[in-house]
């Protein structure tokens, strides 16, 4: 059960053709005519992917995208090491079921910086973008630009200026009737999709406020040591903050922004709204060492939205804490946890026993089938607005100030270096012990 329809196999082809017809006759764009073209040159609705960023979600992604009901092919690879392309490309071929659907010849594995281009050039009706997320708005632009559907990882930005992008794109794909699925997999799981529709048809009266967290522990580190010993040379500042981009956030955004974002979304979701306003405090208390780079292991924000309600917020990455990866709703008339539960006053608990499919693999099923059937789901908005949520909060912790919607999400803190190449110096640099400089609350500017 999703927002998606799924046409059955006999209805593809009609419905997809139909689709690229409609969006000719809606007065569309050259995009439109080229997907139109390319599922006629095909012969038949094959959907043709490119993935782009080959590591452990791309794989996972393209793996997914591939099992979709009806013809796919991935046709190209891109990433800016060929360790991880070819990497990726061996796994996919390892996986069962979907060998027959992988046709990426040599000459279509793109390495570099501007494998990204390559790959969108290289033909494909979808593309796949699984980088880390400091690099996906212009990927986003320039795969909408070229009239692709996309598929792509959340977050979608790590600064304001990078939002202000992927919303500009948003709308361009919509006036392209581009299917654009973002990987908030949680608006496509049956329990959530359950929960939230008996929430905002009142179970619990109104919403008051909501808590979400994300505490847990780090995910993965690449030393620079373990980096160096690997590649048996030096790497540039480029370099390793590429490989170890989890501690970068430029590249990263900060926990609260690459994980946390998850909850934060359930809780816009139910809302159906951004916060208005938030303040938060945050820090690095343990995990503290050259090889975490800059970011903090804890934020805790509270949210405001337009109705005067509230989200609080928690993430941490710290070991031997309380943990907990969850939302919940505090309402008028009793409380939620929004995975699946509901306590309304007075009345028996409700809880969820329907099916739990993977729902990695039915964001996927969903987004597939909306575009073969010619009404293509566009996610880009929401995910723009909850990836800028969670930059929100990343800006009260690292500035320790109250902050609204619209002053942050106007900042031209651009924290992308000017341009991109293994030579390029990134903005935030090491000291002469190795050390990275973390925001210091009430001192570090963020607008
Ligand atoms: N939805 C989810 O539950 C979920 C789970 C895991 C990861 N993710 C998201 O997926 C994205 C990727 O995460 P991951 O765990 O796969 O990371 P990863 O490091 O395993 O993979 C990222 C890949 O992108 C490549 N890359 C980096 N910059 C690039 C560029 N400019 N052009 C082309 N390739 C580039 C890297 O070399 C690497 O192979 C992140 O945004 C992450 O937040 C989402």
């Amino acid at each position: 059960m999703s927002e998606a329809s799924r046409p059955n196999s006999s209805d593809s082809r009609r419905t997809f053709l139909k689709g690229s017809t409609a969006a000719i006759v809606g007065g569309a764009l050259a995009a439109n005519l080229s997907i139109a073209k390319s599922a006629h040159a095909a012969g038949d609705d094959e959907i043709k992917i490119a993935l782009i960023g080959c590591g452990g979600r791309g794989s996972g992604a393209a793996n997914q995208a591939l099992r979709t009901e009806g013809k796919v092919k991935l046709i190209a690879m891109a990433d800016v090491f060929e360790d991880r392309l070819e990497g990726a490309y061996q796994q996919l071929e390892k996986q069962g079921g979907i060998k027959e659907r992988l046709d990426v010849p040599k000459e279509r594995r793109f390495v570099g910086f501007d494998a990204f281009q390559k790959a969108i050039d290289a033909g494909p009706d979808l593309v796949i973008l699984a980088t880390p997320p400091g690099f996906r708005p212009s990927q986003f632009e320039a795969a909408v630009k070229a009239g692709k559907h996309v598929f792509m990882e959340k977050p979608v930005a790590t600064d304001a200026p990078g939002v202000r992008k992927v919303l500009a794109a948003a709308e361009e794909a919509k006036k392209k009737n581009l299917g654009v699925g973002v990987g908030l997999q949680r608006r496509h799981q049956p329990q959530y999709l359950e929960t939230i529709k008996r929430l905002q048809d009142g179970a619990i009266g109104d919403i008051l406020a909501t808590r979400v967290y994300w505490n847990g522990s780090t995910p993965w580190l690449h030393t620079r040591e373990d980096l160096e010993a690997k590649a048996g040379r030096k790497l540039s500042e480029m370099e390793y903050q590429m490989r170890n981009w989890y501690y970068f956030t430029w590249i990263c955004g900060d926990h609260i922004v690459e994980q946390h974002i998850h909850n934060l979304d359930v809780s816009n979701w139910l809302k159906n709204a951004h916060p208005v306003k938030a303040n938060g405090m945050g820090g690095c208390e343990v995990r503290a060492g050259k090889d975490y780079g800059e970011t903090f292991d804890h934020h805790a924000v509270e949210f405001e939205y337009a109705d005067g309600s509230r989200m609080f917020s928690q993430c941490r990455h710290i070991p031997g804490c309380w943990n907990s990866v969850s939302e919940y709703a505090i309402g008028s008339k009793g409380t939620a946890d929004i995975s699946g539960k509901i306590q309304a006053n007075g009345a028996d608990e409700w809880r969820y026993r329907g099916p739990r499919p993977d729902p990695y693999q039915v964001e996927h099923d969903d987004l597939f089938a909306s575009i073969r059937a010619g009404n293509p789901i566009n996610e880009a908005e929401t995910g723009a607005k909850s990836s800028m949520t969670a930059i929100l909060g990343r800006m009260c912790t690292y500035s320790g100030k109250e902050l609204t919607w619209e002053e942050a999400l106007a900042s031209n803190i651009d924290l992308a270096p000017e341009t991109f190449s293994f030579d390029t110096t990134p903005k935030s640099l090491p000291d002469a012990n190795g050390m990275y400089q973390l925001a210091v609350p009430g001192l570090t500017k963020v607008v």
